[in-house]
């Protein structure tokens, strides 16, 4: 599989550190300390999932020349869909106007990294040419805004890639491990009246100790495996992008790589961490300012609910 190109799409509000200092026991200083976060972007008033996935989607596919109507699949990547059903990707669909059959992922913060191996595997089946992948997250609607521990840390945001057939993504390495305890959040229950357990809706939860140590150990292991399984050394890689968790996760992982900080682009600074939209807003961010050139090598790796990790090597 190739990737043409990307695209992506922010909310209009950015929240600062000094105004959760309003509604939380917190400081600029130590998010920024703890991190790496000053801002993020959280969806408001009328803005939809839907409508900032189709969005990035938009950018993508202007960037690619292409319309809607040369996509032969839409796979969205979403922890939390806009509705229970029909599929963000459906709803996306809407909004493009496309005609192609959708579907839904969900593997957390990695949903792209399991996309694009769902996207590699549906064009080598010669069945599809085209595959557009759209990452739509809200976590802003799932965090406990009065935990302080864990709401600071997260931002809304679409990413968006044009697939097609080629042999440009050398490998992909997933993993998961069946944990929800580490990481979860819950879906209230309805009203049946024979149930007699329905639970409440309960927001996310997150051991970020637990989650940090994971996320250093496991990223490092996937990203070597997959140097390894592609036979290139740490410093033949342009870019490592990975899922912008925390800006201390990426140094630590940088520093045992030995490589320099200009390779480990960053948007956790503004964006916070958007989940699964971390990586191709990031490198539609860096298609924007030029630093993305085909014919790069990129490593990409991310982490996340499951719990699942993933790594790829991708020749841009
Ligand atoms: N402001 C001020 N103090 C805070 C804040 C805050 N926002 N949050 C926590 N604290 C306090 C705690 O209450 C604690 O106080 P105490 O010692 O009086 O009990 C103290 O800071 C230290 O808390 P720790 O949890 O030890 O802080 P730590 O340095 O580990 O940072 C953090 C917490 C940022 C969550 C870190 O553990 C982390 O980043 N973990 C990984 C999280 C992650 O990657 N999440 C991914 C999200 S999901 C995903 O992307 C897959």
């Amino acid at each position: 599989m190739n990737i043409r190109s990307f695209g992506h799409a922010l909310p209009r509000r950015t929240v600062t550190n000094t105004e959760l200092t309003r509604i939380l026991d917190t400081s600029d200083e130590w998010i920024q300390a703890h991190t790496g976060i000053v801002s993020r972007r959280i969806m408001t008033g009328r803005e939809t999932l839907s409508g900032l996935g189709a969005k990035a989607a938009r950018m993508a596919l202007d960037r690619a020349g292409l319309t809607p109507a040369d996509i032969d699949y839409i796979l969205c990547s979403t922890t939390r869909g806009e509705m229970t059903f029909p599929s963000t990707a459906c709803l996306v669909q809407e909004k493009l106007g496309a005609t192609c059959p959708c579907l839904d992922v969900n593997a957390g913060c990695t949903g792209f990294l399991y996309a694009m191996d769902v996207a590699d595997a549906m064009l080598n089946m010669d069945k599809y040419s085209r595959v557009l992948i759209i990452c739509a997250e809200r976590i802003s609607r799932m965090a406990d805004w009065t935990d302080r521990s864990t709401c600071v840390l997260f931002g809304d945001a679409a990413g968006a890639a044009v697939c097609e057939r080629g042999d440009r993504l050398k490998t992909v390495r997933l993993t998961a491990e069946g944990k929800a305890g580490p990481l979860h959040a819950w879906p209230g229950g309805g009203n049946c009246p024979f149930d007699d357990r329905i639970p409440e809706e309960r927001p996310l939860y997150m051991n970020g100790q637990e989650i940090f140590k994971f996320a250093v150990t496991r990223s490092l292991r996937d990203i070597q495996a997959v140097m390894d399984g592609c036979g290139i050394t740490a410093d033949a890689v342009d870019f490592y992008v990975l899922h912008q968790a925390n800006r201390r996760i990426l140094d630590a992982v940088r520093d045992r790589l030995k490589q320099l900080a200009e390779k480990f682009p960053l948007n956790i600074t503004d964006h916070g961490n958007t989940s699964s939209a971390c990586i191709p807003v990031l490198l539609s961010e860096m298609e924007e300012d030029g630093r993305l050139q085909k014919g790069q090598t990129l490593v990409l790796s991310a982490f996340g609910a499951g719990l699942t990790t993933g790594a790829a090597v991708l020749q841009y």
